[in-house]
């Protein structure tokens, strides 16, 4: 068995590569796909991203599952390591080119998160952690910051397609701008998430995700000194869809 700085630095290569392909894609060739409800989408590059990092996840930790948004996975969710991938995050971003996505890969053992990476091409920003390791910015340590709320950025996320839960989040986000510094909504969780680990901003939440859209970032998050749990304050789970509140503290 590989030692945890190996398996990490060969994750980060890989999506290092995956970021390649987004950087160089071509625009005339998206391959676009609605998938259920609004402005829900799927592009050609979300499917081979996520068929690249299966196949070199693969070889760097055979004995792993693998659980990526854009396939529906069988997994034994009992496995010692399961690999929880989003190819893209950030999909809208991307076909718009707003440059605002990224590749995710977290990595659970035995139901806790042990490993993740972030990687933004269009900044060549990696975010990577190790449980009780701290987190890193290319290779640099990152913290969160100690801003208390009237000091804050808040980020929040709602995907166009939960229409029942966009008005409550707009709701919340218009409650935290009447106390914070200033609101903002990326359009990618993972990326969010990385912005409070690196304490660019200090509170993020959206009412629901799915696992691979917070499965490095929360981790990165943890050790980067910060807390995440569900929006109810509730354990945030690894491998099903939840609500998600991240902070300083
Ligand atoms: C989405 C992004 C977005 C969030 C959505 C996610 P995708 O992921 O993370 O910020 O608001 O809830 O579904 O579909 O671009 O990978
Ligand atoms: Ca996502
Ligand atoms: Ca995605
Ligand atoms: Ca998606």
């Amino acid at each position: 068995m590989k030692d945890t700085h190996t398996i990490l630095n060969e994750i980060i290569v890989a999506a290092k590569e995956c970021g390649q392909v987004m950087l160089q894609a071509d625009r005339n060739n998206f391959g676009i796909k609605d998938k259920a409800g609004k402005a829900n989408f799927v592009t050609a590059y979300d499917c081979k991203i996520q068929e690249m990092l299966q196949i070199r996840l693969s070889q760097i930790l055979p004995e792993a599952e693998f659980l990526g948004e854009e396939e529906d996975c069988r997994i034994d969710r009992n496995a010692e390591y399961i690999f929880v991938v989003d190819p893209i995050d950030g999909t809208t971003n991307f076909i718009k080119d707003y440059h605002m996505s990224c590749v995710s890969v977290g990595l659970i053992r035995n139901g806790k998160r042990y490993l993740g990476v972030v990687h933004n091409p269009y900044l060549d920003e990696t975010f990577s952690a190790i449980s009780g390791e701290g987190a890193y910015m290319n290779g640099n340590a990152i913290h969160v910051s100690s801003d208390d709320l009237e000091n804050s950025i808040v980020l929040f996320g709602s995907s166009p397609y939960n229409t029942e839960l966009a008005k409550a989040s707009f709701e919340l986000a218009y409650e935290y701008f009447q106390k914070c510094l200033d609101i903002r909504r990326s359009g990618s969780a993972a990326l969010d998430l990385c912005s409070i680990a690196s304490g660019r901003a200090e509170l993020y939440f959206e009412l629901i995700l799915s696992p691979w859209d917070f499965a490095a970032g929360a981790l990165i998050v943890e050790e980067a000194g910060g807390i995440v749990t569900t929006v109810e304050g509730g354990a945030l789970p690894c491998l099903e869809k939840s609500s998600v509140l991240a902070r300083n503290k």
